[in-house]
């Protein structure tokens, strides 16, 4: 399969939290910043493969600051490692106070998705070739996670 590069497939999604989102005090759920999280790395997964993907795991998911109604949230992804089937896409979400301007980093985390074919079996990805050094990095510890995750599951199950 074709190698494909990480700015090929990386994606910024933005929304404007309005109430639906939020409790009566005016927090934004979790659940609806985990929403926006699963669906930009699915957004990624699928741009690099070009296939229906799943998502099997999160990693690292802390809600670090609080997000408020009127915030607009950005949710910034990228592909770190790609295994046979499986890629692993980085999550970085942060929320701007549009009145003010101020930045607040609200979790970061790591989201494994499985491409399937349409039987739901686990199908090959195209290998990502990271380019900068940065992108070697989150490559090297990308790979390391996915190995430990492989020996804990192994172990377990
Ligand atoms: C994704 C799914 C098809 C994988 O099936 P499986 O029998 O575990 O398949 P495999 O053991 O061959 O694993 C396939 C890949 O997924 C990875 N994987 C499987 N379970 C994993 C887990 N819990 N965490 C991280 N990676 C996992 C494997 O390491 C493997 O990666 P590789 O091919 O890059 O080496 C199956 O687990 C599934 O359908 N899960 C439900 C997914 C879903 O519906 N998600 C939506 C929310 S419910």
């Amino acid at each position: 399969m074709k190698p494909k590069t990480i700015r090929d497939s990386q994606v910024i999604m933005a929304h404007e939290a309005i109430p639906p989102d939020a409790n009566p005090s005016g927090n934004v759920h979790g659940g609806t910043i985990m929403k926006l999280i699963d669906a930009a790395a699915g957004v990624v997964a699928k741009r690099h493969c070009r296939h229906n993907v799943v998502t099997v795991r999160v990693d690292n998911l802390e809600f670090l600051s609080p997000v408020y109604i009127g915030n607009l949230i950005t949710v910034k992804t990228s592909l770190n490692y790609t295994g046979h089937t499986s890629m692993e896409v980085g999550v970085r979400v942060e929320a701007e106070d549009l009145m003010t301007g101020q930045v607040t980093l609200t979790s970061s985390s790591y989201v494994t998705m499985v491409s399937i074919d349409e039987k739901g079996r686990p199908m090959p990805v195209p290998p990502v070739i990271p380019e900068t050094e940065e992108e070697r990095r989150r490559y090297q510890e990308g790979k390391e996670r996915a190995l430990r995750r492989k020996e804990r599951k192994g172990k377990i199950g």
